[in-house]
């Protein structure tokens, strides 16, 4: 049971996703990646040119392909289906047994016993059919849109009304927001940023890191936490708590976890996702990452701090959103947006605490939220080497008695 829940907490701080945990779904190969159409305005990033899934993407398994009972969620590729289902728990503000069926600890995610869920499905097909009609095909209109956190949406004003305060009337004469020409461009930015960690020269030189601390959950749970990178796109982690220790590892198309239950493989998705999180150069070299990098028309705040920011397309066409601190240069924050059929998930990295190694700045403390209560974590580090030799053994996949593939 304690192992369960140990599972579980990793898994979904892994950004592995639960589902294989509640499905056991198999990934296998499978026909392309659905063509998703989505606006980005209500983020204030201009829609992309729409484009079919990149043809990199690795194709997978839609939901009703791999779950018992889709009716209205098809095409949905099956590694959004729990990022959906964390968007519909976080826009009301349910758990999954709102909807869900849980008899004595089992699920029965397919049964649709409870009213809850067929209401969620008119919804779902309401939400489609609102995009597709009124906002030309765009993810504009989302649970979060009217539920706000809420069961039931407010749908009257509220009375006494606040009164509405006047609209500043801009001096004349006056620009009503700074131009772009003010703003400096996305190169410069990024060229900035890698001076400000250290330079070109230093980021390039790197071929290991090593980092030790811990990681603290959102529900109070501490664990010790080491990662073992080697460039370009080798890692080990070991996570480590009371109940017991998970470790995992990519190497190339290879990706493996290892928990107290047994060994199993890394594939799909949930792999390119993994390799993609835990490269080496992963928030070090940034231009890279993007096809096109676009700097927003004004500084934006980040608590006191004036930052830039800057909208990336990356080559799997998801967008992300870079925020730099205007005057030191350095990342404060990384936004990647997930789109779905059914709405455009968040999840922000905030970097806090850059201190020096070796000639590196570095931070000392990453932290994670996310519509997924069990992904929002706070990971500080106590100890971060560079250039330290790896052992390359360390990212093999381990042999072991018991394998759940
Ligand atoms: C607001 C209601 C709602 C909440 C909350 C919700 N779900 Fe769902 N879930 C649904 C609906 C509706 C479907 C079926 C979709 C369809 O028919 O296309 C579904 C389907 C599923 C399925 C597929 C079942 C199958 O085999 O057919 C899984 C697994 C699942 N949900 C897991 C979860 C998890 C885990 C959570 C909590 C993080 C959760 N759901 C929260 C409404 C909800
Ligand atoms: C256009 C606004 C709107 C959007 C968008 C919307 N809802 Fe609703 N939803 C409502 C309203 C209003 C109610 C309450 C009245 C009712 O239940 O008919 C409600 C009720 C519900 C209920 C029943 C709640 C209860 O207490 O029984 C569920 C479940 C639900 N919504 C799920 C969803 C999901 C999931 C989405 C996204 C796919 C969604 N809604 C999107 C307006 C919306």
């Amino acid at each position: 049971m304690k192992l369960n829940i140990l599972k579980l907490l990793i898994v979904a701080l892994a950004c592995v996703s639960a589902i294989v945990v509640i499905t056991k779904a198999r990934a296998q190969k499978s026909s392309p990646a659905p063509r998703q159409f989505v606006s980005l305005s209500s983020l204030g990033m201009a829609a992309p040119a729409q484009t079919p899934a990149a043809a990199t993407a690795p194709q997978e398994k839609t939901t009703e392909q791999v779950q018992k009972n889709i009716k209205v969620l098809k095409g949905l590729p099956q590694s959004q289906l729990i990022p959906v289902m964390n968007f519909f728990s976080a826009s009301l503000r349910v758990r999954c047994t709102f909807c869900h069926v849980n008899n004595n600890g089992v699920w029965a995610f397919d049964s649709d016993e409870k009213p809850e869920k067929e209401r969620a499905r008119e919804m779902i097909t309401m939400v489609l059919n609102v995009n597709k009609t009124t906002f030309k095909g765009g993810v504009e209109v989302s649970c979060y849109t009217c539920h706000r956190g809420n069961r039931n949406p407010v749908s009257l004003p509220p009375l006494p009304l606040p009164i509405p305060s006047p609209r500043p009337s801009p001096a004349p004469g006056a620009q009503a927001s700074p131009t772009l020409a003010t703003m400096p461009s996305a190169d410069e930015i990024i060229n900035k940023y890698v001076v400000a960690i250290g330079g070109q020269a230093a980021i390039d030189k790197l071929k290991t890191r090593v980092m030790r601390g811990n990681i603290k959950t959102s529900s109070g749970v501490t664990l010790t936490y080491q990662i073992e990178q080697s460039a370009p796109d080798r890692a080990h982690e070991i996570f480590m708590s009371e109940q017991g220790t998970m470790e995992r590892a990519v190497s190339g198309n290879m990706g493996w976890e290892k928990n107290p239950q047994g060994l199993h493989d890394i594939t799909g998705q949930q792999l390119a996702d993994l390799k993609m999180s835990l490269q080496l150069f992963r928030n070090l070299k940034l231009k890279e990452q993007y096809t096109s990098l676009r700097v927003g028309g004004r500084k934006e705040k980040i608590g006191e701090r004036d930052v830039y920011v800057i909208t990336g397309t990356t080559a799997d066409k998801k967008r992300e959103r870079l925020f730099f601190d205007a005057e030191n240069g350095l990342l404060l924050r990384r936004v990647s947006y997930t789109e779905t059929m059914i709405g455009i998930i968040p999840e922000q990295t905030d970097f806090e605490d850059y201190r020096d190694v070796e000639g590196v700045k570095l931070p000392f403390t990453v932290r994670l939220s996310a519509v997924d209560a069990n992904r929002v974590s706070t990971r500080t580090f106590t100890e971060i080497k560079l250039n330290v030799p790896v052992d390359d053994s360390k990212f093999n996949k381990p042999a072991a008695a018991k394998t759940n593939p």
